[in-house]
């Protein structure tokens, strides 16, 4: 890997909430160190670069100029098409002419968290700003879907190093999302599946089923509805998961996951 051109890389925020951002801050196989200065070359993150307003504008456009076809874009958080796009502007200039002028002469776009790749919170109803994922805006260029609210940093690293061994994006599924991560459901790789298999259901937090780790399906587990890799990579140096933690997942990682696993809930 050595021997390889660092991949440029560019990560732009729109609608997030920046937790995206805090994900890969914590990351441990590499960690973040290892990732900006060894796998790739960042050239732009408003969140963690030292630069701010027109110095930060000038690294960004220096970057794209200069590796013209040759850098990635990393777009988090959705991006609001309501009104002309007036909802979210950086520098003067609305989140989707961004986006499509910084895409433009990118050679690929990775989407990470659920709000770049399918409009994630923003979009959750009544969606006031028309907020979408990336995948709706840029059609000319390989998008990959790394959805999670957060991402996992571990399958961001994974698909960049992949990137830069073969030249190309992972296969992934027909929501763009690459199969060596989300290509199992949650349900199947789960530790508590014996459970439910054996129709041991926690019913109430705390209960006995609770404290002794049956399944949550019947707490409004999504696992069986949730491609995602969280049992086998997990989170937090691979110390845990929210099923493991003792709460159901509420499937982060696919479309209007808000919408339909938790706010029609509440209702
Ligand atoms: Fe924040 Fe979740 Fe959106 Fe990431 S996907 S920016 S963690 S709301
Ligand atoms: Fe499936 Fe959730 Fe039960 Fe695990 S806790 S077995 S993912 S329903
Ligand atoms: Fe999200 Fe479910 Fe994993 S809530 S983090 S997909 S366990």
């Amino acid at each position: 890997m050595e021997k390889k051109q660092k991949p440029v890389v560019v990560w732009l925020e729109y609608q997030d909430c920046a937790g995206c951002s805090e994900s890969i801050l914590r990351a441990s196989k590499p960690t973040i160190g290892q990732i900006v200065l060894d796998v790739v070359s960042l050239e732009y993150h408003e969140t963690i670069m030292a630069a701010a307003g027109h110095q930060a504008e000038k690294s960004l456009h220096d970057a794209i100029k200069n590796y013209k076809g040759k850098y990635l874009v990393v777009v988090e958080g959705a991006i609001p098409l309501k009104d002309g796009g007036v909802y979210c502007t950086i520098g003067g200039k609305s989140a989707v002419d961004l986006i499509k002028e910084i895409c433009k002469d990118a050679m690929a776009v990775i989407a990470v968290g659920n709000c770049a790749c399918f409009g994630g919170v923003p979009a959750a109803k009544p969606n006031p700003t028309g907020a979408v994922g990336v995948m709706d805006i840029i059609k000319d260029k390989p998008v990959i879907n790394l959805p999670g609210c957060p991402l996992n940093v571990e399958n961001f690293t994974a698909t960049v190093v992949y990137f830069l061994t073969f030249g190309k994006l992972p296969a992934v599924d027909k929501l763009k999302r690459p199969l060596f991560a989300y290509g199992k459901l949650i349900h199947d790789n789960c530790e508590r599946r014996g459970h439910f298999d054996a129709s041991e259901y926690v019913k109430a937090w705390g209960d006995k089923g609770h404290r002794q780790g049956w399944c949550l399906f019947q707490m409004g587990c999504k696992g069986p509805f949730t491609n995602h890799n969280c049992p086998t990579i997990r989170w937090n140096e691979g110390v845990s998961w929210p099923v493991m933690a003792g709460h159901p997942c509420i499937g982060c990682s696919e479309p209007k996951f808000w919408d339909n696993n938790l706010y029609a809930e509440a209702e």
